[in-house]
């Protein structure tokens, strides 16, 4: 039986327009970036397509396996088949790195609590994290990070690139959407 919802194929593999444009300026550390809940792989295919490693961490097999067959999964050019490793995991049970061994952590529209803590645990210094969240519709409330709690975990170890958090209100409890693109700078 399935406990998370089936992710549909996007329409196109656009990564992000904020992803693509906030990693287009920095020089990502010469360790792995992991796209965590990476579904079909538009934004790991993105940093692949630089010729740096990435790792597309995905609960389900049908994503793992289109990123795998390797055509058609990045806008910006071939999917270099030697800087791509599939993971299988289910990352409410299991995080599957190790302290300071990620160059960078991708994290588009999935959130669970304690994620951003672990991701940060993971970076290496002047390590990248882009997380965005789904959008906030009533449906989305529960998969939406409290105000302030992303920005609490990241300061002061982060210097932020790139913030946008919006309130989404729902019976009396606020939540917040968010866009953010940091570097570990301790
Ligand atoms: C809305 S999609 C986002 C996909 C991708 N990040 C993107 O921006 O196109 C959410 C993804 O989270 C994955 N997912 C859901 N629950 C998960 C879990 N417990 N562990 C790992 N991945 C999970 C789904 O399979 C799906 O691919």
């Amino acid at each position: 039986m399935r406990l998370y919802p089936k992710h549909k194929k996007p329409l196109t593999q656009e990564p992000s327009k904020w992803f693509a444009d906030c990693i287009d300026k920095i020089i990502i550390p010469p360790y792995p970036v992991a796209d965590i809940a990476c579904g079909y792989g538009r934004n790991g295919a993105y940093v692949t397509c630089k010729n740096h490693p990435v790792l597309f961490v995905d609960i389900d097999e049908d994503c793992l396996n289109f990123i795998s067959q390797g055509s058609d999964v990045a806008m910006n050019g071939k999917l270099p088949s030697e800087y791509v490793k599939l993971m299988r995991i289910d990352l409410t049970e299991n995080w599957p790195f190790q302290r300071s061994c990620l160059g960078g952590i991708i994290c588009v529209h999935f959130y669970t609590p304690g994620i951003i803590l672990k991701a940060i645990d993971s970076l290496v210094q002047k390590g990248f994290l882009y997380f965005e969240t789904i959008p906030g519709h009533k449906g989305n409330f529960y998969g939406l990070p409290k105000q302030k709690e992303v920005l609490s975990q990241l300061y002061p170890l982060f210097d932020i690139l790139y913030y946008e958090e919006k309130e989404v209100k729902y019976y009396g409890e606020t939540r917040t959407t968010l866009k953010v693109f940091a570097v570990k700078s301790h």
